[in-house]
């Protein structure tokens, strides 16, 4: 029998709860294909941090090392810790300390699930860069206060950083239907983007197989809502992804249904994953929390971990539970009916 250490990080706000959901999901789709996991839980979260002062431990990231793979419900209590505080102590540590380049989002509507555009059928696999780019933290402010202070964000893209992610989406399309969308704004953005889109060109001599095509970022915003059903992969950098992945999520329903994986592809270190959303501190303890984002992101760590059957087993249970009816409006089912209707679902095949 194979068997998995799974690292599960609950977090904070309604992230205990949805993680809880997707464990007893993951346990029963798991348990049909003869495959055992292990939870090893760790608290750390704004809790944990207004206790020892620290998101995590100092050997944290050691002790993640030694798993199969982290499932994450959501970390942040803004009430009494600053959001940079709890991102910056837990989650991104673990994204860079394990080379997690890859932040993988799936978005295409759950059979019941109303989306707000006009377009059912479309299915977008979006790759965003999750170490550099815009997002690297590089640069300062001087003369603060001051009429003449200046601030810098400088955006840093190697060769290595971009081709790897460029790869990585040339591989993933190449096992979809073969269509690239690489997002670029090179028009006004003449040192970083067209870095990006040269690196493309050079890349696809290798992909024969692979048609790409490059879009500005916002020529790609309006396609996500006008004629999504014309997207496979989509690659971008770090604040573009960012951005077009939160309009994924809109388009396929919500926060609710949006999952999401922070992958090493090189294998060298765990991947993580993780619904899209936040710790919902507004709908906290209400037991109404959507687990069915975080229930996909175990879909995708069982994929992930070479488990594609389990994983399989995941999906079509998830879909039989929303074409049911069951999770796909906002408050109306609780967490724990959602997750028992799709548990059930598992061991009715
Ligand atoms: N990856 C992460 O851990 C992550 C991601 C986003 C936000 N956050 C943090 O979460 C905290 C709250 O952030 P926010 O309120 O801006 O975003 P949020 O995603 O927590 O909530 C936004 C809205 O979506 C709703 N929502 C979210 N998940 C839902 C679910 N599963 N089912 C039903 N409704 C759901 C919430 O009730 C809320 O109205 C902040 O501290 C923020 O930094 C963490």
């Amino acid at each position: 029998m194979k068997s998995y250490r799974i690292a599960l990080i609950p977090g904070d706000g309604i992230g205990p709860d949805v993680v809880a959901a997707a464990w007893q999901v993951a346990e029963a789709a798991a348990g049909k294909e003869n495959v055992a996991l292990a939870a090893i839980r760790y608290p750390w979260s704004c809790d944990y941090y207004l206790e020892t002062g620290a998101m995590m431990p100092p050997d944290g990231i050691e002790t993640l090392r030694g798993h199969d793979a982290i499932l994450l419900g959501a970390v942040g209590w803004p009430a009494t810790v600053p959001d940079s505080v709890s991102l910056h102590g837990l989650l991104l540590p673990i994204r860079k300390a394990f080379v997690q380049y890859a932040n993988v989002r799936p978005h295409r509507l759950l059979p019941g699930v109303e989306g707000p555009l006009k377009a059912e059928r479309f299915d977008i696999l979006c790759i965003r860069e999750n170490t550099e780019g815009e997002y690297s933290g590089a640069g300062g402010r001087v003369h603060q206060g001051g009429a003449n202070e200046v601030a810098v964000e400088t955006a840093i893209f190697t060769r290595a950083g971009v081709e790897r992610i460029l790869r990585f989406g040339f591989e993933q399309a190449r096992q979809r239907t073969g269509r690239l969308a690489s997002v670029t704004k090179s028009n006004a953005q003449k040192h970083s983007m067209v870095f990006w889109d040269e690196i493309t060109r050079q890349l696809s001599a290798e992909y024969p197989d692979v048609e790409v095509t490059s879009y500005h970022i916002d020529a790609m915003a309006a396609r996500m809502v006008m004629a999504p059903e014309s997207l496979d992969v989509v690659v971008a950098s770090n604040l573009f992804g960012d951005i077009l992945t939160d309009l994924g999520a809109a388009i396929q329903g919500g926060l609710g249904f949006a999952a999401s994986a922070n992958i090493d592809p090189g294998r060298t270190a765990p991947s993580m994953f993780e619904p899209v959303h936040g710790s919902a501190p507004d709908i906290m303890g209400k037991g109404i929390a959507n687990p069915l984002a975080t229930i996909w992101s175990a879909a995708m760590m069982l994929e992930h971990l070479g488990e594609g059957a389990a994983s399989a087993r995941i999906m079509r249970a998830m879909e039989a539970t929303t074409r049911s009816g069951i999770g796909t409006r906002f408050g109306r089912d609780a967490t724990g009916a959602i997750t028992e209707a799709v548990i059930e679902a598992i061991e009715r095949e």
